[in-house]
């Protein structure tokens, strides 16, 4: 039999899905496994907006709407960013997608050219390379580990090509944490601005915030709002994952190919879900602030935990609910005969001894980190940080 096509048999499954696929196997035979990798508030969605969904159902909100989403909701999406994020665009400038996540596929996919170079910061989220080279383009990794995290814009004009089309920016960031400040940002937009850029903006984390302000680079000025593609969500703010549904706003051009894209292929973000969205953004926020402030709380308690445990650190993070875990103290060392080399050996360790799952730092573009995620209660936290503790006690 033929093939199937060169473009997809380069894509592998998402690592960070793997790793909770594994830990789960070994849930369900019975291990009681700690699971610090998934990528999801472990919060229900607020009940005002179930009940919403709900009555939506039965009012009969269950049609095929416009490609690009229902307008009232791109009203309230444009009433957002103008409280939030000091960004002025017309509802016909935004387009709801089945999450984030398919939002940056899209922009993508109209953006890029073969061959094209889009800029990542590294340690990036990790289906950006993917998406990237899905639409024909070539990731440039902008290495960060140096940097506490922070993009250096002199590191970021030495990669600029006249290949270059793209740099993608993900504050707060997934997995680092790191807040981008916002004479970084300044200096950014400039560089953009000078070299013929886009800039795709990922604020999926904006919300969930503990020190520091979010900045939208589109609000820094009218030229760099031009070449920026704003995305953002509610699956981390409203914890609304598994409803499916985030939007971009952008200049018309990117819009309308964006919606022509989605009209022939997925058509609209599910229907129901499109109006429980309008119900969150029409709604109050202290569900969302309630679930800040127990991730901050959570925050604090990792960092305290992983402060006094030997051969391991963390950079604090400012936002999400991730703190990438540098294991490089580790390497060298040695379990049961074997040699610690990476950290994805230190993952597996992780898993296998102490029944703790962790992402390795490769599915993020650097292996000489594991990304924790603390959107699970603080009893695992403090139960799986004490078993990584004691494992790593033992180690010499
Ligand atoms: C940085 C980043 N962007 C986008 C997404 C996608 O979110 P959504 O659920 O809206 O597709 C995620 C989800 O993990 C993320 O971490």
């Amino acid at each position: 039999m033929k093939p199937l096509s060169n473009k997809h048999l380069s894509i592998e499954e998402s690592k960070t899905l793997a790793i909770n696929a594994k830990a789960n196997a070994l849930k369900e035979s019975g291990v009681k496994v700690i699971n610090f990798s998934s990528g999801e508030p472990d919060f229900k969605t607020p009940a005002f907006i179930r009940e919403a969904a709900k009555g939506f159902i039965d009012q009969g909100h269950i049609r095929y709407t416009p490609s690009a989403g229902i307008v009232p909701l791109k009203k309230a999406i444009a009433t957002k960013l103008k409280q939030d994020n000091n960004l002025s665009y017309d509802p016909a400038n935004i387009v709801v997608s089945a999450g984030a996540k398919h939002s940056l596929y899209n922009t993508f996919q109209v953006l890029l050219n073969p061959g094209d170079e889009v800029i990542i910061p590294t340690p990036y989220w990790t289906s950006y390379p993917a998406m990237v080279e899905l639409a024909g383009g070539t990731p440039v990794l902008l290495d960060t580990t140096d940097s506490a995290f922070q993009i250096s814009t002199k590191k970021l004009e030495s990669l600029i090509t006249p290949k270059t089309k793209a740099i993608i920016l993900n504050s707060p960031n997934n997995p680092t944490g790191t807040v981008y400040i916002q004479e970084t940002l300044e200096k950014i937009a400039e560089i953009a601005i000078n070299n013929d850029l886009y800039v795709i903006s990922d604020e999926i984390y904006e919300k969930l915030l503990y020190e520091g302000t979010h900045v939208s680079i589109a609000a820094l000025n009218e030229v760099i709002k031009k070449r920026t593609i704003t995305i953002n969500g509610l699956s981390k703010s409203h914890a609304m994952t598994g409803w499916r549904v985030g939007y971009l706003a952008a200049e018309t051009d990117m819009v309308k190919a964006i919606t022509n894209l989605q009209s022939h292929s997925t058509s609209n973000a599910s229907t129901i879900t499109q109006y429980a969205a309008l119900a969150a953004l029409e709604g109050d926020e202290s569900e969302v602030a309630h679930m800040k402030r127990a991730f901050e709380a959570r925050r604090r308690m990792v960092l305290a935990k992983i402060e006094r445990m030997p051969h391991i650190s963390v950079n604090a993070p400012s936002g999400a609910f991730y703190v990438m875990i540098d294991v490089r103290g580790l390497f060298g060392k040695k379990f049961e005969e074997k040699t610690i080399k990476n950290a994805t050996d230190v993952a597996a360790l992780f898993l296998e001894k102490a029944h703790v799952a962790m992402v390795p730092g490769i599915a993020f573009g650097c292996d000489d980190y594991l990304r924790m995620s603390y959107a699970t209660s603080e009893a695992d936290i403090k139960e799986g940080l004490n078993r990584i503790e004691r494992l790593i006690r033992t180690l010499n």
